[in-house]
């Protein structure tokens, strides 16, 4: 049987923390079915199912990384807590550990074109359950993410703590979930998308190449393509490309 997790409570949150779980979003989500209140917090070492976006999986060594899922029972669209998502880890990382990051859309957590951490969100009803994993502390990448990956220690220069950058996330989520209107100018603040030209790997459909012009208050990219047509992106991995 696995350890139960230790509790504790900050501000709107109770955080669960656990030695191991397959995926802390799988918890909160079974969680959320069985009525939990908004506000649960999983937060684990290490995790034998993570999943990632477009149904990815996510891998991080035990301790290397800060793997959390919280529970939001919002009348607002889940978009709208994703995008807080985005922009309170782009701030925790600021916050704690010095690491000046933006986001590529949709809510990579980027340092030039590495990434640095990345957000998953699943609805049921209106429960939402948004994931985020950050590289913290790495001291090396297997060969698949050496070219792509970074993480805060890398990036700081220094070892940089788990559970400060955790709190800083959280406080910074309660603040953006709370700022209303202000959210979408928030994340458009912090995302590095618009106007850079791009490639976007979309889950059904062609890739398309050309510039991002804007993001939708839902949340969606527009991109003006190659041949002046322009499209609206709800689902898909975007490529920031060099001008030509
Ligand atoms: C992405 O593919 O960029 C999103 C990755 C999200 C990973 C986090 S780790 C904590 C939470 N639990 C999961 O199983 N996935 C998310």
């Amino acid at each position: 049987m696995s350890a139960p997790p230790r509790s504790s409570d900050r501000g709107r949150w109770h955080i669960e923390r656990f030695a191991e779980l397959d995926s802390t979003n799988r918890y909160v989500l079974d969680a959320a079915r069985d009525g939990a209140a908004d506000g649960l917090v999983a937060v684990a070492d290490v995790q034998t199912a993570g999943r990632g976006r477009l149904d990815r999986t996510w891998e991080a060594s035990a301790g290397s990384s800060l793997l959390v899922s919280v529970l939001v029972r919002a009348p607002a669209a889940p978009t709208r807590v994703v995008m807080a998502a985005g922009v309170a880890l782009v701030r925790a990382v600021a916050d704690a550990a010095d690491v000046a990051a933006v986001l590529k859309w949709p809510n990579d957590v980027v340092v030039g074109e590495r990434k640095l951490a990345g957000v998953l969100a699943e609805a049921d009803g209106e429960a939402v359950v948004v994931g985020a994993g950050c590289n913290v502390n790495w001291a090396e990448f297997p060969p698949e993410l050496v070219a792509t990956a970074t993480a805060c220690n890398l990036e700081a220069g220094r070892p940089v703590d788990r559970d400060a950058l955790l709190d800083a996330y959280l406080d910074e989520l309660a603040r953006a979930l709370a700022s209303g209107d202000a959210l979408i100018a928030d994340y458009r603040t912090h995302l590095a998308t618009v106007g850079r030209r791009v490639r976007v790997q979309q889950v059904r459909g062609p890739d398309l190449v050309g510039v991002a012009i804007g993001v939708t208050d839902d949340g969606a990219l527009v991109v003006r393509d190659d041949h002046d047509v322009e499209h609206t992106v709800t689902t898909a991995d975007v490529v920031h490309l060099r001008a030509p």
